[in-house]
């Protein structure tokens, strides 16, 4: 049995993975960090290895950028094929000032404009979107091990890649700042486009899920890395989330 989505046999997806919104990037993890590779699946190019790290089973999945297409693979990776601990592994741009080009960013909640969660609660409710307390406090231990800086905090997962929060036509808050620095004043660290609809769903399902982001570019500072640039520190971020999925 396979899903929609995914052409994967039950098994063939470890319970362990990593979630690159780039499907190359997710070839290239597998490539180069883990050994036994086996593709299992290539619908929509949305490309899913599984292999071994340190000898434990992992896999790696592209998901596609924004909630609803990483919700899809994300629902069926743990509906379907038993994925327990979800770690994605993208970028995101800074907010904050003490946030900076190529920092990596580890999302202890998730703040967002997406209506998955109005939804899912009725409105009634404004959900808090946490990240696994379990995988979140390794993640920092081995961050400290492999001697790479972190930034932990509350990150603003968008429905919008192009929507200008600093925008005075846009929403803003009665205090008259703009929506980007009412989040900054509130110490949002930096924006991204699926880590809330990770942790939600994760919730939902009693599996564990953490979201770790490497800085490509600055919104408020507008700068941007380049790719060779960002190459470093996106392995950086890739060795802390392996490193935290094999931890029992
Ligand atoms: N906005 C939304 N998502 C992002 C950004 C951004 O500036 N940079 C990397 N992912």
């Amino acid at each position: 049995m396979s899903s929609p989505h995914n052409s994967a046999e039950i098994g063939d997806i470890a319970e362990r993975i990593l979630l690159p919104g780039d499907p190359l990037r997710a070839k290239v993890i597998a490539e180069n960090f883990l050994t036994d590779v086996k593709k299992y699946n290539e619908i929509r190019n949305m490309y899913g290895f599984t292999g071994k790290y340190k000898n434990i089973p992992v896999s790696v999945q592209g998901t596609g950028m924004g909630i609803p297409s990483f919700s899809i693979y994300v629902h069926e990776l743990i509906h379907v094929f038993g994925v327990k601990k979800l770690i994605r592994v993208g970028t995101c741009g800074g907010m904050n000032e003490n946030v900076n080009l190529r920092d990596v960013v580890i999302a202890q909640g998730a703040s967002t404009d997406s209506s998955i969660v109005k939804q899912t609660f009725g409105g009634a409710i404004s959900f808090s979107m946490l990240a696994d307390f379990d995988l979140l406090s390794k993640a920092v231990n081995n961050a400290k091990k492999l001697n790479v800086p972190v930034k932990v905090g509350n990150i603003f997962s968008t429905d919008y890649f192009y929507n200008d929060y600093s925008d005075s036509q846009g929403i803003f808050s009665s205090d008259g700042l703009t929506l980007d620095r009412k989040m900054i004043q509130h110490g949002i660290l930096a924006v991204e486009m699926e880590t809330a609809a990770l942790y939600m769903l994760a919730a939902a399902a009693n599996v564990q899920g953490l979201s770790i982001c490497t800085v490509s570019d600055h919104i408020i500072k507008k700068e941007y890395a380049s790719a060779k640039e960002r190459e470093k520190d996106y392995n950086d971020m890739i060795k802390i989330a392996l490193e935290t999925a094999i931890q029992d």
